[in-house]
């Protein structure tokens, strides 16, 4: 790595730490550590030049730890039961932890991209397909989960859904048991959720140019590498979610072009089903070339399937034309949740729910429902 480049690499570490992370006292120890020290910025010139970035850095060193790394490392991260606040020994530990594993590391720099599956998304996800077999009186919705990485969004409908109201609240979603997954989620404003009428997912499939394998406890663990370590609600239902997913089987194909698996798909659905496409915090990752194509083609699919398609993505990906919804108190505009469909030559594109990114609080908008 050129000199300039690593005092470049230095400042996206002290940006880390200062913006993206400052709420985890760990990650801005390490984030501060790093930027001081080249050899572990030099680190990242194993990656890719598209994922040199400090959280790759970071899921590879959490990696080894969830690896079960005997080292004093260990110590600061509750991932593993660590209960040591960030102190000054801290970044002679993290020097010797990354020489120690260094090809370890080296080989997950090169190799793995930051990539995590958050069934927290679900709980705007349930109320959205209630919300789509309202809409067109079909009981038999086909899911399609585009760029679904674990396939976890699949089982949408064996988790639990607790929703918070400022007073009480309600839950939705498969009935309570133990070994479940369950999710809380703060419900915003003043829309209801839609009305309950009775369907299921009687077909579904996910689609990721790089998916990982449930079954596989390498890949699982970098996804759970790629969680923050304090957090330990998401990776705890993460591990839930697993489990069930490991059990449910939902079929989950690796493929480039995974509308090409979709076309394909759709082709053999009974015609009674209602097929979904669903993309979360997909798109961003589309250059604009590819996301011009992309919307071409699925307004094919649209037309001769009867496809619906939800998205949630940033609200800058909408789709053309739709007008951002107000937020409510408490809201923010961080991911907007949309569904587009063609009926006779005619799109009609409808804001659905606004929600936080990991859906830690959902903000419900279509106006034709009111609790
Ligand atoms: C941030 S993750 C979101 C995963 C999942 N949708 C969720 O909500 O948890 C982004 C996913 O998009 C996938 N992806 C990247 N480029 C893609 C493409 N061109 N087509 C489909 N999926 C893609 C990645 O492999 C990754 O699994």
């Amino acid at each position: 790595m050129e000199p300039h480049t690593q005092a470049g690499m230095a400042d996206k570490f002290l940006h880390f730490a200062a913006v993206e992370c400052p709420q985890d006292p760990l990650y801005v120890a390490i984030c501060l550590a790093v930027a001081e020290q080249p050899q572990l910025l030099a680190l990242l010139q194993h990656a890719p030049s598209t994922q040199a970035r400090p959280n790759l850095l970071l899921a590879a060193l959490h990696e080894r730890v969830l690896a079960g790394v005997k080292h004093p490392l260990a110590a600061y991260y509750p991932s593993v039961g660590g209960t040591r606040l960030p102190d000054a020994a801290l970044p002679a530990l993290l020097l010797d932890f990354a020489r120690s594993q260094s090809a370890e590391l080296t080989a997950l720099l090169r190799s793995r991209s930051t990539q995590t599956n958050e069934i927290g998304r679900c709980a705007v996800l349930w109320p959205a397909l209630q919300q789509i077999a309202q809409l067109t009186g079909r009981q038999d919705l086909a899911l399609f989960d585009f760029g679904c990485s674990a396939g976890l969004n699949l089982g949408v409908d064996d988790y639990r859904y607790n929703y918070l109201l400022d007073a009480g609240g309600f839950s939705l979603g498969a009935p309570a048991r133990t070994g479940q997954a369950a999710i809380d989620c703060r419900w915003l404003g003043e829309l209801a959720p839609p009305a309950t009428r009775p369907w299921r997912l009687s077909h579904r499939l996910g689609a990721d140019p790089a998916p990982i394998d449930v079954n596989d406890a390498a890949a699982t663990r970098w996804l759970a590498a790629c969680l923050w370590p304090h957090d330990r609600v998401r990776a705890q239902r993460l591990q839930l979610a697993l489990k069930q997913a490991r059990k449910a089987r939902h079929e989950v194909r690796r493929a480039d072009d995974c509308l090409a698996v979709l076309a394909d798909w759709l082709t053999h659905l009974p015609p009674q089903v209602q097929p979904v496409l669903f993309n979360s915090w997909v798109l961003a990752y589309f250059e604009a070339a590819a996301l011009t194509k992309f919307r071409q083609q699925l307004a094919q699919l649209q037309r001769r399937h009867g496809l619906i398609w939800l998205s949630a993505e940033a609200p800058g990906l909408r789709p053309d034309g739709l007008a951002l919804p107000p937020l409510a108190a408490g809201a923010s505009a961080s991911t907007l949740w949309t569904l587009q469909w063609v009926e006779r030559e005619v799109q009609t594109n409808l804001a659905l729910a606004w929600s936080h990114p990991h859906g830690a609080w959902l903000q419900w908008c279509a106006e034709t429902l009111t609790r």
